[in-house]
Formats: structure tokens, C-alpha cells, sequence
């Protein structure tokens, strides 16, 4: 079956609001599960964890750890930690002595991070709750992290004030969100095309919800954090091309996926050809590259 009928036979479960996603993986009909209470589909976390977490996520989870100066002994915290890549960084260098601990507000999301690093044999405590409102008690943490999760809290202020009274006296706050969209070639492409169509992009929008350094600083420093630092960092994605990057996004990228969702099947070709064409300038022998920004904000409590 074509990549798009699968996707359009699938796509009538959606997220919330905040693109939580609580629905199927289009690419993957076969393995679908029913959406219950008690068992979420982890289908499109899933395929989070498989292709996008490797290729997009992994290096910067690197970069949070260390900008946070995990050590031995510490305890993490990870907030919206989705599959768990920051999570896991995290454990390996807190050691048993510390602890890593990831908060999402997605069961489906929690449930992928507890099978992974089990099959990793890491010792992490997940939690299914919102920034909002975490279960922890005041000053119970030595360093917290949250990687591209921020731009889609509907309380931003409360989920850092929330973080404030969860971290200890002086401990590190290091925060990612994406930079302006256009500086991501990739999803600039596919919103450009998107919106050419006259398909809403708002959801695809939102990962970038949060590039402005002047207003993630105030943000933070509202909640009272104080030696607020923010500063940009470029990676380079690759993608075995523009129609892999394309499927990988609408198979499990929290929130543009469901922008993708909305494509009519019958424009799918065009609307590929049209993304392709734009990504022809990151396009090198054999794959597609290209750069990709993000915030990165340190602060201490
Ligand atoms: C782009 S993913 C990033 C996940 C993870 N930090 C990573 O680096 O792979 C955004 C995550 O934010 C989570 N999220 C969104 N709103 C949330 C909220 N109010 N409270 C907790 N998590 C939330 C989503 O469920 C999703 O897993």
C-alpha cells in the first residue's frame, strides 16, 4: 500500500491542543493497537524513538547534559522527555549513586521511554504528568532539562514556576527550543508547502513556537531563575532524502505530524514534489542535509 493511503487510513485519531499525541503511527497499520485507557498505541511514539530521535534529537540531548554539568551522583530531571534521549544521556553520567527521572505528559511517549531504557539496562523513573503539575517534592532535584517541550506547554510560567520549586538552591536549568523556522530548511520547506496549498501549518508552526532568545529569557528569568544565559547551536540533520525526511516526519513528529495529517491523499505526489524541489539546494550525493538551530538556555535557581 502507497505511503499516503496508509497514512489517510489511519489519520482520524489526532492530538490535543498542545500536540500530544494519543493516536496511531500512520506508516505502521499492521501493529496498531486500540486506543484504551489502560493501554495507550505507542505507534507513533514508536516511530519518534526510531527515526527521529536518531537523527534529530540524539546529538543535542548530548549537548543539554553537558551544558547542565551532569555528574555522578546528581539527580536529573527531564521534563516533556517524550521518548527519554535526554533521560538516558542523563543516567548514563548521574550513575546509580544519582538519579534520572523523565516527566511526559503523553502515556504513549512514557511507555516507548520505559521499554527502551530497560532494553538499556538504565535505571530511569518515568512519570505520565504535566509540567504543570509535577509530582515531586520542593528542592528534590540537582539539575532540570527540557529539550523542544517548552514552545508547547500551554502554562509556560506555571510549568517553570514548577520547576523552580521542584529544583534546589543553585541548581541548573538548561533549556532547547527550536530557532525561526526558516532557518530549519526542512520544515520551512514543508510548511511553505503546506501553506501554498492553503493548508493550515499551525501545528507544524508550533515546534518554533519559542525562537525568540529576548522572550525565552524573560520567560525563565519571570519564574525566577537568575545567571540566564541563552545562545544559539547549529547541528546538521541527514535524512537518506527529502521523501524519507517527509514520511519520517508524518510517521512520528509530535505536532507536525498532524499538519502533514492533513494533506488530501490526491495532492500527496505534488505536494512532495514540491517539498523535494525545495530541498534540492541540501540535497548531496545520496542524501539530504541540512542545518538545523536551537535555543540553548542556561540558568541556575
Ligand atoms: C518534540 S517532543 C520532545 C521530547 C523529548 N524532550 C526529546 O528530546 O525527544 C515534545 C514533548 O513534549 C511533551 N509535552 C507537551 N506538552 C506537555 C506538557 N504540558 N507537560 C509535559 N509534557 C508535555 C509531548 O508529549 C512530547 O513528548
Amino acid at each position: 500500500m502507497a505511503f499516503w493511503s496508509r497514512c489517510a487510513a489511519q489519520r482520524s485519531n489526532d492530538a490535543d491542543s498542545s500536540g500530544v499525541i494519543f493516536a496511531a503511527s500512520p506508516a505502521k497499520p499492521k501493529r496498531r493497537t486500540p486506543v484504551s485507557e489502560s493501554k495507550p498505541d505507542t505507534s507513533a511514539a514508536e516511530a519518534y524513538e526510531s527515526v527521529i530521535v536518531p537523527t534529530v534529537f540524539r546529538d543535542w540531548a548530548e549537548i543539554l547534559v553537558r551544558e547542565a554539568q551532569v555528574e555522578e551522583g546528581m539527580r536529573v530531571l527531564d521534563v516533556a522527555c517524550g521518548t527519554g534521549v535526554v533521560a538516558r544521556c542523563a543516567a548514563q553520567l548521574c550513575g546509580a549513586r544519582g538519579r534520572s527521572t523523565g516527566v511526559d505528559i503523553d502515556p504513549a511517549m512514557i511507555e516507548v521511554a520505559r521499554a527502551v531504557s530497560h532494553k538499556e539496562g538504565l535505571q530511569i523513573d518515568y512519570h505520565c504528568a504535566s509540567a504543570s503539575e509535577l509530582p515531586f517534592e520542593p528542592a528534590s532535584f540537582d539539575a532540570a532539562l527540557c529539550q523542544q517541550g517548552l514552545q508547547y506547554f500551554p502554562e509556560k510560567e506555571k510549568a517553570l514556576a514548577e520547576l523552580h520549586r521542584v529544583m534546589r538552591p543553585g541548581a541548573r536549568l538548561v533549556v532547547a527550543t527550536w530557532t525561526q523556522m526558516q532557518q530549519c530548511a526542512g520544515h520551512w520547506a514543508m510548511i511553505d508547502a503546506l501553506e501554498r496549498r492553503n493548508i493550515d501549518a499551525k501545528d507544524m508552526r508550533k515546534p518554533f513556537a519559542l525562537s525568540d532568545h529576548g522572550v525565552l529569557r524573560e520567560l525563565v528569568e519571570g519564574a525566577g531563575f537568575g545567571h540566564v544565559a541563552v545562545r544559539t547551536v547549529q547541528r546538521v540533520v541527514r535524512f537518506p532524502s527529502a521523501k524519507a525526511f517527509v514520511e519520517s516526519i508524518a510517521q512520528g513528529a509530535p505536532s507536525s505530524r498532524l499538519a502533514l495529517a492533513k494533506v488530501p491523499a490526491a495532492e500527496w505526489p505534488g505536494f512532495l514534489a514540491k517539498v523535494e524541489a525545495h530541498l534540492e539546494p541540501w540535497s548531496r550525493s545520496g542524501h539530504l542535509e541540512f542545518p538545523m538551530g536551537s535555543n540553548l538556555l542556561s540558568a541556575r535557581r
